[in-house]
């Protein structure tokens, strides 16, 4: 998830583009740049300064600004490639005359790039991003308009953008293009402006345009013609904002949480996006394992901590499903002091989003140092794991501000079934249809999930009734059980009241005795086949009087008859159910922690990354 940001018709150009990168730096600030475009050329300038690099490209511009009225910009989250200033946008053609920004992902774009190198260009980062320059310095030379060259590119390309493109032939004219990424556009006063986000904006214009997926907008001095890829003429409904700076940056969300719970079926999305080939074969491109190595597999052993754990755990029975593998998974901190035996042929699974926890990269280390091959699931591209580990998988879910992990939990629940069923395609421990069905059944989690979200009312009603509740359980059974154990810990996180994590069967072991009259108990009882034997569990807490609160899939009237509260998801299979089910135990979490006025994403003694022991 990167930001761009584009004007033109400015005599402030430079401080505009610099003013919406500050506002877009949420989107992530890998490395920053900007090129300014006149008649006399282009300027660019890019920094690679992790979280200052805005601040430090502030710093070094005005040397580049000579008052050039038309500029693009752009702010870097890394996905193809090392942050660097190397990688960092604006990238240019071979003759420099095409400069343009991106946010998204070119799935297609190593072949793209082999066939710009065979035919005589030379690329100059390892983006995937570049290819589109070339692509555009190309069609140029045909003698199309640049609207017809971008017109023409994007046809060729697969996945997602958002585009920026200025080139020397024509410097007052800005190319924007969307599919899938967001960008919008507005004029006024004889300026035109496009950014990924509207906070980028607000301070210029209040009126602006949602383009529209495969729209093209043609930006000039206080003008804006937007075309479909046919090139037919369209306008986009116009938007008028009514909210303020602050309330903009999180999207028009109260929190950053809120923000990031609605961005999990698109983090889920872009975790999938080009992973799998025309062919059906999985491709994980940065794992760095060959064939031979994933059939030489004979145990898989994941460390994590915190949410990554849980979702090391969901893995767990599909790893186990799926590959007929032994697969353990432990909490970080007991596998780096603990005398773990891996085989030569082990495969240990890092999981983490920041990719800088402590103690899964010790317990990393320590794998290393036994031989084993290690490989990390990370959101963040060069994280000290991913630097250190054989091979990377990474999630796309783009940045996550909210301490309480969310959209980066499902997005690494996505990435290891890619995994497990990668594994499972090189072993043959699933045919090509049983692989074709569960890709088939990962890609449809997003919709579902969405819908899942848009039951917030519903869940918001329950945690009202029940805000007064300070002892809570959550239960479940095979993949319900991780679920259980991140709802708790999502309740016990941002609403600081007492809330524990139980396979059902285990309660009858001891947790029983604390139930009583006031306590609730949540209980993911979604389909799957042990879900008669996780009513038997409610019946069991219900008896000893506990308000009981039921997760249950669309339809099932007869799970939904045993809770004195339900919280209804649309059904799955019990594998990926996690990724949806998760979804209300966050919102209940949100709505009784919001209850008690308490600050979401800023929870009381707890770190987003937690480097110390
Ligand atoms: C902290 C965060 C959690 C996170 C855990 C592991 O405790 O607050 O949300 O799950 O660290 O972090 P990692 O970056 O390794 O996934």
């Amino acid at each position: 998830m990167c930001g761009i940001i584009g004007v033109t018709g400015s005599a402030d150009a430079l401080d505009i583009l610099l003013d919406g990168l500050e506002r877009l730096e949420y989107r992530g600030y890998d490395s920053a740049g900007v090129v300014l475009i006149d008649d006399e050329g282009i300027s660019r300038v890019r920094i690679a300064d992790g979280t200052h690099s805005v601040a430090t490209l502030r710093k070094v511009t005005p040397e580049a600004d000579h008052g050039q009225p038309a500029g693009i910009g752009h702010t870097r989250w890394a996905t193809h490639g090392h942050p660097s200033e190397r990688n960092a946008h604006p990238h240019l053609d071979c003759s420099g005359h095409v400069a343009l920004v991106h946010n998204g992902i070119i799935e297609n774009h190593a072949e793209i790039a082999a066939e710009l190198v065979a035919a005589g260009h030379t690329l100059a980062s390892d983006t995937d991003t570049e290819v589109l320059a070339h692509l555009i310095e190309d069609a140029l030379k045909t003698g199309l308009s640049l609207t017809e060259a971008v017109r023409r590119v994007l046809r060729d390309v697969r996945g997602a953008f958002a585009l920026g493109v200025v080139s020397m032939d024509d410097p007052e004219l800005i190319v924007a293009a969307r599919r899938v990424s967001p960008l919008i556009i507005g004029a006024l006063g004889g300026q035109s402006f496009l950014a990924s986000d509207i906070p980028a904006l607000l301070e210029r214009t209040r009126d602006l345009m949602v383009l529209d997926d495969d729209q093209i907008a043609e930006l000039r001095p206080g003008s804006i013609v937007v075309t479909t890829i046919d090139g037919v003429v369209v306008t986009p409904p116009p938007l008028h904002v009514t909210w303020d700076v602050e309330a903009a940056q999180m999207g028009g969300f109260d929190d950053f949480m809120t923000k990031e719970i609605h961005e999990q079926p698109q983090a889920i999305a872009d975790t999938l996006r080009g992973r799998v080939d025309a062919d059906g074969r999985i491709v994980l491109d940065q794992l760095d394992l060959s064939d031979d190595d994933l059939r030489a597999i004979t145990q898989v052993s994941v460390v994590a901590c915190g949410s990554s754990f849980h979702a090391g755990l969901v893995a767990k029975y599909a790893f186990e499903r799926w590959m007929r593998l032994p697969v353990e998974v432990d909490i970080a901190s007991e596998f780096r002091y603990r005398d773990p035996v891996l085989h030569e042929n082990a495969l240990v699974v890092g999981v983490s989003q920041s990719g800088e926890t402590v103690d899964t990269l010790q317990a990393m280390r320590k794998a290393r140092e036994s031989g084993a091959k290690v490989i990390v699931v990370s959101n963040v591209v060069d994280s000290s794991m991913a630097r250190e580990a054989h091979g990377v998988l990474y999630t796309h879910a783009g940045p996550e501000v909210g301490v309480a992990a969310t959209k980066t939990v499902v997005a690494q629940i996505v990435a290891l079934e890619l995994l497990g069923l990668r594994i499972a395609q090189v072993r043959g421990t699933l045919s090509a249809d049983e692989i074709a069905t569960e890709l088939a059944a990962l890609g449809s989690m997003g919709a579902i999930v969405a819908e899942a979200i848009a039951r917030d009312d519903a869940v918001a009603r329950v945690a009202a009734e029940l805000a007064d509740a300070r002892e809570f359980f959550f239960l479940g059974r095979g993949t319900g059980y991780p679920t259980a154990l991140e709802g708790a810990l999502k309740l016990k996180e941002i609403s600081y009241l007492h809330a524990e994590g139980y396979p059902g069967g285990e309660l009858k072991h001891g947790p029983l005795a604390v139930i009583e009259p006031g306590c609730v108990v949540v209980a993911v009882a979604t389909g799957g086949p042990l879900k008669e034997k996780m009513l038997s569990n409610v019946a069991e807490v219900k008896s000893r009087g506990a308000t009981v609160v039921l997760v249950v899939d669309d339809g099932d009237a007869l799970a939904a008859a045993s809770g004195d509260y339900v919280l209804r998801v649309p059904a799955a299979p019990v594998l990926m159910a996690p990724i949806k089910d998760v979804v209300p135990l966050q919102q209940f979490a949100y709505h009784l922690a919001r209850a008690r006025g308490l600050d979401v994403d800023r929870p009381r003694n707890l770190a987003k990354t937690v480097t110390v022991e």
